[in-house]
């Protein structure tokens, strides 16, 4: 496969403009054959999301076989190149500049290279085995990881400095990298990589988060095409996959949703949170009340009792599903469906797993335990996951009394009631 498209996507770096749009075209415009025989290299591609085809063929009733999915996918793979040879096509149209350095990919992409010259095949090397080469969380490994590695392919993570629905920013994402997922098999790649590898990681992770998502938006729009009779077929292909469906349209919101998530950053606001032990000014009883105000709002106003549970060990509302799961199921209830259940098994999907409200009394927080970190996760929610954010009822101000009554949870052993339950070592 590969041999059959490199010298088109190596030539997408032309610059004139007229010349690049009619490559772009003669790429759609390929028979599949070269993407089903091969040349004899090792090269992996890219999954096929099965798992959404299979919703949207049960969503609106069509079959995701023969031409229909031959033109997802090449159009794809003409947008979005392979594991060995990403580029994003279109890409300067769309504003894709702004999100990702094209040179950064061929940094993280490609096969491991023994003795490599500094920092080619990174993401093959450190990533892969659990993300997966595409990205879909479903590596070698993953199905022996509780929690899931995430899949980048919604474009949603979880613990993050903008509120639901909005991406992640880069601080965000090199962070994560950096630090790891405090309690899960994420490690840190602080000691390991250097910022420029990270940078170049950072940037390949968003590539396969957009093409993840750009692959989501055409099996969804394909399936509102006819492919019924050939004219049909030949009329809905000169539409889908026209310059201005999959650039303008399709490419461009998803770019537009990366570009602007660092506008969308929650500054933390309300009064400064960080109490200096060692100041003279400290005041024990200013600390002591607030988190008694953080406790009132804990089982009130707040409602973090109906998940975290009255002793905070993460046992209240445990059996909901993750973003990841739900997307497919609908509701959290359909996942006991079996022949639903059996599709979404078959269909590639990792076996649902119940999301567990985090163990308060533990003190690891895996996006990071510095009173910022919390505050985001009280203030925004965690996003693709059922913890929402905080009442517009709840001032700034009462954030930070929760997030002082959060950080003094693993501590309180006095203030155990007698009557707790037994304590349970919680990997979740
Ligand atoms: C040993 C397995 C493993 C390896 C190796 C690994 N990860 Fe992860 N990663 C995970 C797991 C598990 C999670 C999900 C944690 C959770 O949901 O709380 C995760 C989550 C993430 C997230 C999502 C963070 C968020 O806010 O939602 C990103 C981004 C990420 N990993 C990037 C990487 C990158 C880049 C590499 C390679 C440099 C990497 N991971 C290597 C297991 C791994
Ligand atoms: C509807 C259920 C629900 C409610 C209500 C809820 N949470 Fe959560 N919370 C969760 C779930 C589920 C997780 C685990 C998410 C994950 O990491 O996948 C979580 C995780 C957390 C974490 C861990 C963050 C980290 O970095 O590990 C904290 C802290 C937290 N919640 C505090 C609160 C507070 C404080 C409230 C009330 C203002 C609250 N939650 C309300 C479900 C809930």
């Amino acid at each position: 496969m590969l041999c059959y498209l490199q010298p088109c996507l190596t030539s997408l770096g032309e610059s004139n403009p007229m010349k690049r749009l009619r490559i772009f075209w003669a790429l759609l415009s390929m028979p599949m054959i070269g993407l089903v025989t091969g040349c004899g290299t090792e090269s992996p591609d890219f999954r096929v999301n099965n798992v959404y085809m299979e919703k949207i063929s049960r969503e609106l009733d069509v079959k995701f076989a023969g031409q229909r999915q031959e033109d997802v996918y090449t159009a794809l793979t003409a947008m979005f190149g392979t594991p060995d040879l990403p580029v994003v096509t279109g890409g300067e149209d769309a504003g894709v500049s702004d999100v990702l350095s094209v040179e950064n990919l061929h940094l993280a992409a490609g096969p491991v290279i023994k003795d490599y010259e500094a920092g080619k095949g990174l993401y093959r090397q450190h990533c892969a085995h659990c993300h997966g080469v595409t990205g879909d969380g479903y590596g070698p490994t993953a199905k022996f990881l509780n929690p899931y590695p995430r899949d980048f392919r919604m474009g949603t993570f979880k613990f993050k400095s903008t509120p639901v629905g909005y991406r992640p920013t880069d601080d965000d994402l090199t962070r994560i990298v950096r630090n790891g997922i405090n309690g899960t098999a994420m490690p840190s790649f602080k000691e390991m990589l250097d910022s420029g590898q990270i940078d170049a990681i950072v940037d390949y992770v968003k590539y396969l988060a957009l093409r993840g998502q750009t692959e989501r938006s055409l099996i969804s729009l394909s399936g509102d095409y006819g492919y019924e009779t050939p004219e049909e077929t030949t009329e809905t292909q000169a539409e889908l996959l026209s310059k201005e469906v999959l650039v303008d349209e399709i490419l461009g919101a998803i770019v537009e949703e990366w570009t602007s998530a660092s506008e969308t950053a929650t500054e933390a606001e309300g009064r400064d949170p960080v109490y200096d032990f060692s100041s003279p000014e400290f005041d024990q009883s200013e600390l002591d009340e607030s988190i008694a105000r953080g406790q009132q709002l804990y089982y009130g106003a707040g409602a973090c009792v109906t998940c975290h549970g009255p002793t905070q060990l993460g046992d209240g509302q445990t059996t909901d599903y993750d973003n990841w799961t739900k997307d497919f199921f609908g509701e959290a209830a359909k996942v006991a469906d079996a022949e639903l259940l059996d599709a979404y098994l078959t269909a590639g999907g990792l076996p649902p797993r119940n999301i567990i409200p985090r163990n308060l009394r533990q003190g690891v927080y895996r996006g990071g335990r510095r009173p910022i970190d919390i505050y985001w996760r009280v203030k925004n929610g965690i996003d693709g996951t059922p913890m929402p954010a905080a009442s517009s009822q709840l001032t700034d101000d009462d954030v930070w009394d929760i997030v002082n009554f959060v950080l003094s949870v693993p501590y309180q052993s006095l203030s155990q009631p007698a009557d707790m339950p037994e304590f349970v070592r919680d990997r979740n």
